[in-house]
């Protein structure tokens, strides 16, 4: 068992699957560098505040619709994020798109889940089934996920990690989204926390 472990903070908006996996992976020892310590919503509703409140994990609601912009938004989110004193943020299905501002405070701290290989189908607009469709579109025989370090650039900070998928006939947008996060999504993202958290408390 790891001695030190280093704190995580999950962002999440909706369903929280990949949360799921995340505490699973904490659970079975798969993740055994770093724990869960808050989870943080930007909508009151998500269910993924129900799974963190399960597993006993602290949560916290900071939504945009609170706040006059995005600049106090975002300040609201760092005091949350650093008063938790987090050593790895992760984003699991966060709708947000973060400033300039927001990731150059968090240097490779900040890690994301894409459901593509990137530098397919990604960057601005490429969220949720969208990313999914435009990959059906251009008749891709293989797809994925790709776990990075999070910058300024949409989907463009250093890859970590990446799981092929292969697509088979018949998919549809839905039906490829589901094996995306069951044979990629939900195995690289908690192997990418305890790579990058083995990293942190090595420090
Ligand atoms: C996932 O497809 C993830 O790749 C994307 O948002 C979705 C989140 O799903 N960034 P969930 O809330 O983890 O179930």
């Amino acid at each position: 068992m790891a001695e030190k472990k280093a704190k995580i903070t999950v962002l999440v908006s909706g369903g929280g699957t990949n949360l799921q996996a995340i505490l699973d992976a904490e659970k079975s020892g798969i993740i055994n560098s770093g724990e869960v310590s808050l989870v943080i919503s930007n909508k009151s509703d998500a269910y993924a505040l129900t799974r963190a409140a399960n597993a006993g994990v602290k949560t916290a609601v900071v939504s945009k619709k609170d706040y006059p912009d995005a600049k106090e938004f975002e300040k609201k989110l760092i005091e949350t994020i650093d008063s938790n004193g987090t050593d790895l943020i992760v984003l699991a299905g966060f709708m947000v798109i973060l400033s300039e501002n927001f990731t150059r405070h968090y240097d490779h701290k900040i890690i994301n889940i894409h459901p593509s290989l990137i530098p397919s189908f990604c960057g601005e607009g490429f969220y949720g089934l969208r990313v999914h469709e435009a990959a059906l579109a251009k008749g891709v025989k293989v797809t994925g996920a790709t776990v990075h370090f999070v910058n300024e650039i949409p989907d463009g900070g250093e890859i970590i990690m990446q799981k092929a998928v292969y697509i088979e006939d018949g998919d549809t947008p839905e039906i490829l989204q589901r094996r995306v996060m069951e044979q990629a999504e939900w195995q690289i993202l908690p192997e990418s926390i305890e790579k990058v958290c083995s990293k942190i408390i090595c420090k």
